[in-house]
């Protein structure tokens, strides 16, 4: 195709896009092609009780794009969502960019609608949700980890949300956001992470913080790992003579 000649819309979008139910379709080529449909557009993919929390507890779409636009920029193949929720960041981020990405939640019926949602975009190749807590099951290892307030008291409308077994209390909040601490602590220099609204602890010093976004409802901000920790100063010996 000769230089300055435009391709049509249509051909740019991949062909597995076009095979989606028209609603699903429209949203994935209106976020593929850089723009930013409403939220309520793309929530109502998911049940009632999920859908009329979206505005506080998942990630909006504009933050959504706007990470997964970085993590594409930075060439990371794969990213962790801790606290996977309904699944929104996570089929959002397939949709956008090219990642593999993968949603760790407590809660099992949480899963199953992330799980539904991912079908409805047909994105369930390039995404997964493992179902367990940060700090009970192994983290995945990723090039990358996205963390959005994983950590508090999420209830819903009705029970049908409700795990049993998935407690709150303040000592469980600062145990996840150990758990939390200590995975970045761990991981590999060349990590990146990506926080939306922080996760309530501290990224660690060792991180650099590359971007951030203050436009959205929340900051949106990019770390990638550089270096080490220091290591404990060596102790000093001292001879025997002078002491
Ligand atoms: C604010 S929502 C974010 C959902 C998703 N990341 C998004 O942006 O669309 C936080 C989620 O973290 C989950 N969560 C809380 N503590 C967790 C833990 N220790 N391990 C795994 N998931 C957790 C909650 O159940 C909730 O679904």
């Amino acid at each position: 195709m000769p230089n300055g000649t435009s391709v049509p819309d249509q051909l740019l979008v991949p062909t597995d896009v076009q095979a989606l139910p028209p609603g699903a379709q429209r949203l994935a080529e209106a976020l593929r092609t850089g723009n930013c449909p409403a939220d309520r557009l793309f929530d109502r993919f998911l049940p009632d009780d999920l859908r009329a929390v979206s505005g506080q507890y998942w990630t909006p779409l504009l933050a959504a794009r706007r990470a997964a636009e970085w993590l594409d920029d930075v060439g990371v193949h794969t990213v962790v969502d801790i606290g996977s929720g309904a699944g929104k960041f996570c089929v959002v981020a397939a949709l956008v960019g090219n990642c593999r990405v993968i949603g760790l939640e407590q809660r099992p019926s949480l899963v199953a609608a992330a799980r539904t949602l991912s079908e409805a975009f047909k994105v369930q190749d390039r995404v997964t949700f493992l179902e367990g807590a940060l700090g009970v099951v192994p983290t995945p290892h990723a090039e990358a980890y996205y963390l959005y307030n994983p950590f508090g008291h999420y209830c819903f409308d009705s029970d049908r949300y409700a795990d049993s077994g998935v407690a709150f209390s303040d000592a469980r909040v600062a145990h996840d956001v150990a758990a939390a601490e200590r995975l970045l602590a761990h991981a590999p220099i060349g990590t990146y992470v990506i926080t939306y609204n922080g996760f309530g602890g501290r990224v660690p010093a060792t991180y650099r913080l590359l971007r951030a976004d203050q436009k959205l409802p929340c900051t949106l901000r990019l770390w990638r790992k550089d270096r080490c920790p220091p290591r404990f100063p060596e102790p000093i010996e001292r001879s025997a003579e002078g002491e």
